[in-house]
């Protein structure tokens, strides 16, 4: 039997996950429950974790299997699998609302994040519904979107290594609605910058228009801004939502994730 709780954790999105060891393997029902917790709430908190590497990666293949990154220059040593989010080695806090990856034919299913070592304020993540921007929006205006697709790649502004250019700057095509397979429902989904533009639109013209969706879409009302404590995993479900690091704490101070993307579908409306 298990012992798994949850307990929502915003109005719109996010659960607190109760009853969890992440160091134990989970049997098929409570894998199959997590699977179904994370297509409804769409972020998933564990708190008071404690795990080797080894452990998280086990612990991230309840939710499919862990997948490469494309910033390889920042992967933990012996464990590639695993990127560190860590401004000491000169990463700038992803601050502006995106979703990871979706310069991959199938971007990843989830994020997830450990936090290793957190500043006593700031520096938080927050997630926004993109299931509930989508439901929010004129229903003219999610027709429109329902037609449109962007073209994704990896950005030329950001260091990346050449072996990771070579192998994931492919244009990539993604409708900018995707239904969940999960949960079968709609979300609005696209990167703003990893979009080089959207079909039948300038460059000028998409990156505009991207900025204005996110903008008018992403309200208080359907963002959970999570608030790190030492121990947590935060699972993201990137089928429908979006992400943003907020960088308002002290640089004095160590914060220290890890995180880990697995594998999912090709984005396709239905
Ligand atoms: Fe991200």
């Amino acid at each position: 039997m298990s012992t798994l709780t949850i307990t929502p954790l915003h109005a719109t999105l996010g659960a607190e996950i109760g009853g969890i060891d992440l160091r134990k393997p989970v049997d098929e029902d409570t894998r199959q429950e997590l699977t179904r917790a994370l297509a409804d709430h769409l972020a998933l908190v564990f708190r008071d974790q404690s795990l080797t590497p080894s452990q998280y990666l086990e612990a991230a293949s309840i939710f499919g299997p862990p997948m490469e990154q494309h910033y390889s220059q920042h992967n933990m040593q012996d464990y590639p699998l695993i990127g560190l989010i860590w401004h000491r080695n000169g990463q700038q806090p992803a601050e502006r609302w995106h979703t990871d990856h979706t310069n991959r034919e199938r971007p990843p299913a989830a994020t997830m994040l450990y936090g290793v070592e957190v500043p006593t304020e700031g520096g938080g993540t927050s997630v926004a519904s993109m299931r509930a921007a989508y439901r929010a929006l004129p229903e003219d205006e999610q027709r429109r979107l329902a037609s449109l697709t962007t073209f994704n790649t990896l950005e030329r502004e950001y260091d990346a290594r050449p072996e990771d250019r070579e192998k994931y700057s492919r244009p990539i095509e993604h409708p900018m609605i995707r239904t969940h397979p999960v949960h079968g429902s709609r979300a609005v989904y696209f990167h703003v910058t990893k979009a080089t533009h959207i079909s039948g639109m300038t460059p000028e013209a998409s990156r505009e228009y991207m900025s204005d969706l996110i903008d008018r879409m992403i309200r208080p009302e359907i963002v959970y801004h999570h608030v790190w404590r030492k121990g947590d995993v935060l699972v993201i479900d990137n089928r429908g939502t979006m992400h943003r690091a907020h960088g308002d704490y002290d640089r004095s101070q160590s914060r220290v994730l890890w995180r880990i993307i697995v594998e999912g579908d090709r984005p396709r409306l239905v």
